[in-house]
């Protein structure tokens, strides 16, 4: 039995629902192979998928970039996303989506008419705590060694894992990816914010550097309807170490606030009033209340 997925978690694969323990592929598979494939999370709360369709655009483009013909309709994807939330017990979910090229004899270059590997799970959405969100979260600066095109949502994530591993050994939730500039391209699955001394809130923008996270434009696009500017610009890591507040969003992170980078207190040490304000906001966007909202 899979701690993580009881046997009976149903999951899809190439037209079929069945258990996640019985999901087979075979080890041509290019995602094995090569890391071939790209992938989404989708947020469920209470049943109801949250944002899909800038999930499935994403999604979309992702495909498109590596050259992969979209398997399904919209409608398919949203019936096989439809189909997992009603069958998995937790009420919030993440929905996880994958498609590799498929599989074929080993050649770096496409095969030719391969058929995309489909594979979807639903597994129960775990956030950071209220006593997380409420005492901060750690983050380190590591080298961004990554690929030139971070804007693809790519199954190969070894810089990633990597850092998030280092992360993890010092006691931090995150790893903050640093250019050779200097400058704070995003976290390991997060993007990054700050408000820097002066009170400008701070966010990269878009790029090939960066992930274009879904929560990342909800929360641009509610800051500026409550009259919160953002700044899309880089920021270094100085600026960030220097800053009044830091905090990081993500489908399953939220909106929660970073109180140490690189072991050094941000601001006063304390979650500050700007991220509690946008969590606010996003929470109020979805319709769900905060568990364990003061
Ligand atoms: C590298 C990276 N940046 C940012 C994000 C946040 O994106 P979203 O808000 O769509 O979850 C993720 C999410 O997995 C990510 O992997």
């Amino acid at each position: 039995m899979n701690p993580i997925h009881p046997d009976d978690s149903l999951c899809y694969l190439n037209g079929e629902y069945l258990p996640l323990s019985g999901a087979r592929i075979p080890v041509l598979d290019r995602g094995f192979i090569f890391g071939d494939g790209v992938y989404e999370v989708v947020p469920v709360y209470h049943k109801r998928a949250f944002r899909l369709e800038p999930h499935l655009d994403r999604l979309q483009r992702s495909l498109a970039q590596v050259r992969i013909d979209n398997p399904h309709t919209r409608d398919e994807w949203r019936a096989i996303i439809d189909r997992l939330v009603r069958s998995s017990t937790p009420v919030d979910l993440a929905v996880y989506v994958q498609v590799t090229r498929g599989v074929a004899r080993r050649d770096f270059a496409f095969p030719r008419n391969v058929t995309p590997t489909v594979f979807a799970m639903a597994s129960a959405l775990t956030r950071p705590s209220a006593a997380q969100r409420d005492a901060g979260l750690r983050t380190i600066s590591v080298p961004d060694a990554r690929w030139l095109r971070c804007d693809i949502k790519s199954v190969s994530l070894l810089p990633n894992i990597l850092a998030k591993q280092a992360a993890r050994e010092s006691g931090a939730y995150e790893a903050w990816f640093v250019d050779k500039d200097g400058n704070v391209t995003e976290g390991g699955s997060t993007n990054a914010w700050i408000v820097t001394k002066d009170g400008e809130l701070v966010t990269r923008q878009l790029s090939n550097s960066i992930l274009g996270g879904i929560t990342r434009r909800s929360l641009v696009k509610l800051a500026a309807d409550a009259q919160i500017k953002v700044v899309e610009r880089p920021f270094s890591l100085e600026e960030a170490r220097g800053a009044r507040e830091a905090f990081l969003t993500s489908t399953t992170s939220f909106v929660t606030p970073i109180t140490k980078i690189d072991g050094k207190p941000v601001g006063t040490g304390k979650p500050g009033a700007v991220a509690a304000r946008l969590r606010e906001l996003y929470y109020g966007y979805m319709g769900s209340p905060e568990p364990g909202a003061a």
